[in-house]
């Protein structure tokens, strides 16, 4: 049985996604920074359900608390085939303007850091077995500027670009790298920082007229997980109802 390591599953979206890939027979380990309660209770809902789940903490911008993580899961379970960088690390909205080079430098910095120190402890154990998965949330601001979005758009488009390099060393290894870029997604915290107002305006901006759900970004993460995706790599797949098509 694969093991999946989701980074900040608390909640939200990496919470959908650690469902969704238990539902489909992965042992899964749910990875949170601050928020034990939470992820126990998705450990014992997924063990309710009949899956396999640990909760680990630690923070994914700290290299210490990344190898202890990762060493627990290869003692407790061998190793780990699929890593799903989802870890939402804290950003501001701002214009241009009003913005520091410490919001815009914090959170390229936080957002790579994870995706490097995570990215750098598993991969070499898929590089030995000849196999892995190693999926990113992006955004859909990465590649559709929307205004006061400038720090996590340009954060997640340094991230994407990070994940093509990855993609391109590693096909060769039997290794697959790819980003889901959805849309404001409903119910998750982040979407607690857009007013009512705003996130209503976002969803009629949308040709499906609705933001996306947790559950469509975990299916779409679930696929490339899976083996029905071998010979997808270095790609950004959007869940976004249609907008910013290309
Ligand atoms: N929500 C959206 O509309 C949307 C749209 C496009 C893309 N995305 C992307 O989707 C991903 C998930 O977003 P979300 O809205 O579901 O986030 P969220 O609800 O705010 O949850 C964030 C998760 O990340 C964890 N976390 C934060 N900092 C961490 C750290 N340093 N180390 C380990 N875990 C950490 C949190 O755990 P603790 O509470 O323990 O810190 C929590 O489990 C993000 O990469 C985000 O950019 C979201």
């Amino acid at each position: 049985m694969a093991v999946a390591l989701i980074t900040g599953a608390s909640r939200g979206i990496g919470a959908a996604i650690a469902t969704t890939l238990a539902q489909q027979g992965y042992k899964v380990v749910v990875n949170h920074r601050a928020s034990a309660p939470l992820a126990e209770d998705l450990v014992a809902t997924i063990a309710a359900a009949g899956g396999e789940a640990v909760s680990i903490q630690g923070d994914v911008t700290k290299a210490d608390d990344v190898t202890s993580m990762v060493d627990q899961v290869k003692e407790r379970w061998g190793s780990v085939d699929v890593l799903v960088h989802n870890a939402l690390t804290p950003y501001d909205i701002t214009s241009f303007a009003d913005m520091s080079w410490e919001q815009l430098g914090g959170k390229v910095d936080t957002e790579l850091r994870a995706a490097f120190l995570t990215t750098k402890a598993v991969v070499p154990g898929m590089i030995a077995r000849g196999s892995g998965r190693l999926i990113y949330l992006s955004a859909l601001l990465s590649r559709k500027p929307r205004n006061g979005m400038i720090t996590l758009g340009t954060a997640k488009a340094a991230l994407d670009q990070f994940v093509r390099y990855v993609a391109l060393e590693l096909a060769p290894n039997g290794i697959t790298a790819n980003l889901v870029a959805p849309t404001t997604v409903e119910g998750a915290l982040s979407a607690g920082l857009v007013s009512a107002e705003r996130l209503k305006a976002i969803a009629a901006s949308i040709p499906m007229g609705r933001l996306a759900k947790p559950g469509e970004v975990a299916n779409t993460v679930a696929y490339l997980a899976s083996d029905a995706s071998g010979f997808t790599t270095g790609h950004y797949i959007p869940v976004s109802g249609g907008f910013g098509m290309e």
